[in-house]
């Protein structure tokens, strides 16, 4: 589904599925460049990451292995609780892969920052983040993000896979959520 399809429920567009998309080919060129020569592994982080793996992976133009974790985050809420649960773990070994987590987008952070120690310690070659998008307050988080798609305000947003109470994730353009739908 495409925002006007869904007006009543959004405040406002922030990227259309082409701006994303668009982003992704600069982010994509900059990944071939920078893991040249490297076999490269990418997690991704379910389910909100599935929309920017399945797009950045067919960006790159050299060969990416692909594995999935799937960690607790928000529930059906909109506040992160600070909890996180392993709830579906790899199944590659990470031991001297290079490694590139793909993530949907960064609140507070407290996922990510407990997720890369969790990786770092499995002994990969090297580790990196990439984010489709990250909100201000991840500023403050002691996680380096390599690669970011955009910075947004700090607003609920929905859509390229970021859903509320499971609902948005098809939505092809990333946009504010009108606190009605969720007040
Ligand atoms: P953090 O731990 O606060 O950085 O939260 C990260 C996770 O919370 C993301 O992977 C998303 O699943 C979810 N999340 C954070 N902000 C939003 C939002 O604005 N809309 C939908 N999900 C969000």
């Amino acid at each position: 589904m495409d925002a006007p399809d869904i007006s009543a429920d959004l405040t406002e567009v922030l990227y259309s599925s082409d701006q994303i998309s668009a982003r992704l080919d600069e982010i994509a060129a900059q990944i071939d460049a920078d893991y040249a020569g490297k076999d490269l592994l990418l997690i991704g982080v379910l389910n909100g990451a599935v929309m920017v793996m399945a797009d950045l992976s067919r960006k790159l133009k050299t060969h990416a292995a692909m594995d999935w974790m799937a960690i607790s985050s928000y529930g059906a809420g909109t506040k992160s609780s600070g909890v996180v649960r392993i709830l579906k773990d790899l199944s590659t070994d990470l031991t001297g892969r290079h490694v590139l987590v793909v993530e949907d987008i960064i609140d507070t952070g407290l996922t990510l920052a407990y997720l890369m120690q969790n990786l770092a310690g499995r002994g990969p070659a090297s580790i990196a983040l990439m984010a489709m998008f990250r909100k201000p307050l991840a500023m403050k988080t002691p996680v380096d993000v390599a690669y970011v798609g955009f910075d947004i305000p700090n607003d609920f947003v929905v859509g390229y896979g970021l859903d509320y109470a499971g609902r948005y994730r098809n939505l092809a353009d990333l946009g504010i959520l009108a606190p009605r739908v969720y007040s």
